[in-house]
């Protein structure tokens, strides 16, 4: 799970960084920085496949780790608490078990959008700023892509923080370290994404 986990947090940091492109706009030849990204991506061809065969296996083996933490965790207390009064968990910790059918909820609809564009109003393969743009336009889109992302947020929050104690580097000196670096990530990954929603909407990023 915190294998898994680390390289899902490598991912949305990469993915956010790309883009956060957005932002550049166009060139001096009027094409948009993001498209150009999508583009030098898609020049690694036979390469992406295997990134994406990778990142598909990664997503599932941690769903798979998951179910068998549940199991796990359920044989440890197979009769369930009279009353729970929670001591030593946070909100993010005892939720994750939510947030995380959220992500895969938004990757399944977010593959629709910008990947296949099945449920784009607009899509136009390779003309990625385009077809985020065309989704964005919609504030019920935009909102679901926010919400998503405060999910992701309490998801990242506490796998962050667990995915070391689970490595072996929960040690008493770093804890206070950990945690921060579980919110200062979780904030910039958060905040980075919905930024873009926003922008749109406001109209900040147009055609
Ligand atoms: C507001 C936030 C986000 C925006 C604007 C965004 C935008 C995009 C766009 C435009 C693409 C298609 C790229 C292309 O065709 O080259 C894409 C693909 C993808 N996104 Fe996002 N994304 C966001 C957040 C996320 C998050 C949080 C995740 C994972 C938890 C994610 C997972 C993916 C995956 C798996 C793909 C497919 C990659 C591929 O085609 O190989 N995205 N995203």
């Amino acid at each position: 799970m915190a294998i898994t986990g680390l390289m899902g947090f490598g991912f949305v940091i990469m993915h956010m960084l790309g883009n956060l492109q957005i932002y550049l706009g166009q060139n001096v030849e009027g094409i948009y920085a993001l498209d150009q990204y999508a583009k030098n991506l898609r020049a690694f061809g036979p390469m992406l496949y295997v990134a994406r065969f990778g990142l598909l296996t990664i997503v599932l083996l941690h769903i798979v780790a998951a179910f068998q933490l549940t199991k796990i965790s359920h044989q440890g207390r197979p009769v369930k608490y009279y009353k729970t009064v929670a001591t030593g968990s946070d909100y993010a910790s005892r939720t994750m078990r939510v947030s995380g059918p959220i992500v895969l909820l938004f990757i399944i609809y977010h593959l629709l959008d910008f990947t296949f564009g099945n449920v784009n109003p607009n899509f136009h393969e390779g003309q990625v700023y385009a077809n985020v743009l065309a989704s964005f336009s919609n504030p019920l889109i935009s909102l679901f892509y926010i919400v998503a992302m405060l999910s992701l947020g309490l998801h990242m929050y506490h796998g962050l923080w667990s995915l070391f104690q689970s490595l072996g580097a929960n040690n008493t000196k770093y804890n206070d370290l950990i945690r921060k670096f579980a919110l200062l990530a979780t904030l910039v990954v958060v905040i980075g994404n919905i930024s873009i929603p926003i922008s749109v909407l406001i109209g900040v990023i147009k055609k």
